[in-house]
């Protein structure tokens, strides 16, 4: 199993089902399983999305495939209220071997991590239905923009992606799924952009994604440090400059996540 940047601790699964819950009204809104019945759901974590996808489509059957046992153990626990509408698969996604044939398959801040994620979407070919539905969400970090600015954060910020990058992932994978999409031979591919364009118009909104900024900031924190890309001071660094954002009266914050849509 290759590193992963957030970690496997109880504290990061927690903070999993808590950004489903801070970001579910950008992420869901496009996203349509209608007609669908069984769907494939790769890097499912601790089953965060999950449990939204199971209650937006109630005739879902999600098989979750995650390459980490604890993981899987966690979602297991989220997700005992759905009984076998869930099923759990413990594998690497770029090496697939599954029992079933899929109508949809639902990706969401996993291929981000995921070493030539084009494997991932040649590996899951086999195993889709014709005509099946692909919803994917991924991560755009370029598009990150903040006012006023703060050397602590864009130090930290330039830090964490290059650790992401040093483990074999990419924080811009949102800006190539076209591309990825196409060269793996789906389509009907069409791309939409989310996230926040925050100010003091929405102070209340601003200052609840400067917290959850923190906490995806931090989620990688030790990992950095132990990799002697930031110190202890470069990490209260961040987290200050992210309280200043929340306050200040020429506020900015504005970052861009990538879905897209496809078929087989
Ligand atoms: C940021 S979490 C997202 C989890 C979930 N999709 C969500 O949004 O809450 C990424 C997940 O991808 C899993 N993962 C990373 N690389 C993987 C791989 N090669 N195969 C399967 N799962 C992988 C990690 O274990 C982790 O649970």
């Amino acid at each position: 199993m290759t590193a992963y940047l957030h970690g496997f601790i109880p504290e990061e699964q927690q903070r999993l089902m808590d950004q489903a819950g801070v970001l579910g009204s950008l992420i869901y809104p496009r996203i349509d399983f209608g007609g669908c019945k069984k769907l494939l759901e790769i890097g499912s974590g601790v089953g965060a999305q999950t449990e939204t996808l199971l209650r937006l489509f109630p005739d879902l059957q999600i098989t979750c495939v995650d390459y980490s046992q604890s993981q899987l153990d966690r979602a297991k626990q989220n997700l005992a209220f759905a009984g076998d509408r869930v099923r759990f698969v413990c594998q690497d996604a770029k090496e697939l071997i599954l029992e079933e044939k899929y109508d949809s398959v639902f990706i969401c801040w996993a291929l981000e991590h995921i070493p030539n994620s084009h494997l991932v979407l040649e590996a899951m070919k086999p195993y889709l239905l014709s005509d099946a539905k692909l919803w994917f969400t991924e991560v755009f970090n370029s598009s990150f923009y903040f006012n006023p600015p703060l050397e602590g954060l864009s130090k930290y910020y330039v830090a964490y992606n290059e650790f992401q990058q040093s483990l074999g992932g990419d924080p811009d994978i949102g800006a190539n799924l076209g591309n990825l999409l196409l060269q793996a031979g789906y389509s009907q591919i069409e791309l939409f952009h989310g996230g926040f364009h925050l100010d003091q118009r929405n102070s209340e909104e601003l200052r609840k994604i400067t917290q959850y900024w923190k906490g995806l900031m931090k989620s990688a924190g030790s990992g950095m440090i132990t990799a002697g890309l930031i110190s202890d001071g470069d990490l209260l660094a961040m987290e200050k400059d992210l309280d200043i954002i929340a306050e200040d009266d020429n506020a900015v914050f504005f970052y861009h996540f990538v879905q897209i849509s496809a078929t087989v």
